[in-house]
């Protein structure tokens, strides 16, 4: 058994993540005198049918309990440091149809927490909070269900439970890291099937497919996002989402596609030949994306400014794209006049976790300086927190166009050999990396070329 299996036969830290998320809160003067209320995911049915819509746990919950049932809740009492989670009771009707559910006995085995009650219990326990007339109860106000009644409470304090969640996920534990590297592990399967299945597929699906096959048979059930499955011009397509394209004479394809696994995301991008080698032109954009990464490696530990790490996977594309010849002029003016962001539009990489673009990243979408506008991160990144690290190169005439027909900046592009790239479409290679206080550890496995 791996090491990442041995750590994932142990409990989800839901507790120790409580009590992270109430020292949070109480080291910013919060009162202790508090309970955390949380509640999971409802079942949802679809509109039109008599079927539920395919479930996702709020991540909120899931961090407090490592629980993925719907219809659950939960409460932390911090000054007590007890953690109960509320389960759905039996539905005798619903056995028939869907088996027995947990009951609170394996469910206390399951999870980390104090103690297991039933959902119709929630009320009268919030209940018992009250007597002291001095309690807080900590809640997200858009995910507290109208039954719910906090009157016995002195007060509610409903501005600050998400913040501190989503600041206490940036660093990961051990438990939280294994759950990466284990939906990394199946994602890296997936990935090489469908690089082996590329080779006689005619069609983009058919890639997809094997893809989110090979992660289902290895137990991972759900996508960390909808995967990127793009040949040709598409690769040039950030968010391509129609993976049904025909392969006929395209050069290249990117797939960036990753599972989820306990709720714990993979996000991982490979470009590879449709024909199992690249073009002349393909191969120098590959080597490339390949350098910007490797350098941005280097530059990784604890602390590290992002948009350091961001600036420099530019200037390693700005050389390369000048050795190329497709970029010509003065370095320093190519990087101040944002030419290369015409080339590298995205983000070097985001928070990984629960959520493919995971919280605490504290992005600014406003930023007017089109280098980092969608920079998902931005300061320094701790120790503990896991990240992409995902550069790119890509010839999208939408956003080449305009460069092109402005003759300040077109004078910094040579046309005729850009011309030769535009069916290389795009390329780029993404790994997830754990930060560490020294340097870094990969968790992606996925062989590259
Ligand atoms: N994997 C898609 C993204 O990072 O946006
Ligand atoms: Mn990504």
């Amino acid at each position: 058994m791996s090491l990442t299996d041995v750590t994932l036969k142990q409990k989800y830290p839901a507790k120790a993540h409580a009590r992270r998320v109430s020292k949070f809160l109480t080291d910013r003067g919060f009162s202790s005198d508090g309970v955390i209320y949380l509640e999971a995911q409802k079942t949802r049915m679809v509109e039109d049918d008599d079927q539920a819509e395919p479930f996702r746990q709020r991540r909120y919950f899931f961090y407090l309990s490592g629980c993925k049932l719907p219809d659950a809740y939960l409460t932390y009492d911090i000054a007590k440091d007890i953690l109960t989670l509320f389960i759905p009771p039996i539905d005798p009707e619903s056995v028939i149809w869907a088996g027995l559910p947990e009951s609170k006995e394996e469910a206390l085995q399951k999870y980390d927490v104090d103690h297991v009650l039933y959902s119709n219990e929630v009320n009268a326990t919030l209940a018992g909070y009250g007597p002291s007339k001095t309690t807080t109860v900590y809640a997200i106000p858009e995910q507290i269900s109208e039954h719910i009644t906090f009157l016995p409470f002195a007060e509610t304090e409903f501005t600050s439970l998400r913040t501190a969640i989503d600041e206490c996920r940036v660093i990961k534990d051990s438990y939280e890291i294994a759950l990466i590297r284990k939906a990394n592990e199946i994602s890296t399967l997936a990935h090489i099937e469908a690089a082996k299945v590329t080779l006689h597929a005619s069609n983009e699906q058919e890639i997809y497919g094997a893809f989110i096959g090979t992660c289902i048979s290895n137990g991972a059930h759900e996508q960390a996002y909808h995967s990127i499955c793009a040949s040709g011009t598409s690769c040039a397509t950030l968010h391509y989402l129609r993976n049904d394209q025909p392969l006929r004479e395209r050069l290249n394809i990117l797939l960036d596609a990753g599972a989820q696994y306990e709720c714990y995301c993979a996000d991982i991008t490979r470009t590879f030949p449709v024909n199992g080698t690249f073009s002349k032109e393909s191969k120098v954009i590959y080597d490339l994306v390949d350098k910007m990464q490797s350098a941005c490696f280097k530059l990784l530990k604890a602390n590290v400014r992002w948009e350091d790490v961001h600036e420099h996977a530019h200037w390693v594309a700005i050389r390369g794209l000048k050795e190329a010849g497709i970029l010509v002029g003065d370095e320093q003016e190519i990087f101040d006049k944002r030419i290369s962001v015409a080339f590298f539009p995205h983000g070097l990489g985001h928070y990984l976790g629960m959520d493919t673009h995971d919280t605490g990243g504290h992005a600014n979408y406003e930023d007017p300086d089109t280098m980092f506008k969608y920079l998902r991160v931005r300061g320094q990144v701790p120790a503990g927190a896991v990240i992409t690290v995902e550069p790119g190169i890509y010839f999208c005439n939408f956003i080449l166009d305009p460069v092109l027909e402005d003759p300040e900046l077109s004078k910094y592009i040579d046309k005729s050999v850009l011309d030769q790239y535009w069916t290389v479409g795009g390329v780029r290679i993404e790994d997830d990396v754990h930060i560490t206080e020294n340097g870094y550890e990969n968790l992606t496995n996925t062989p590259k070329l």
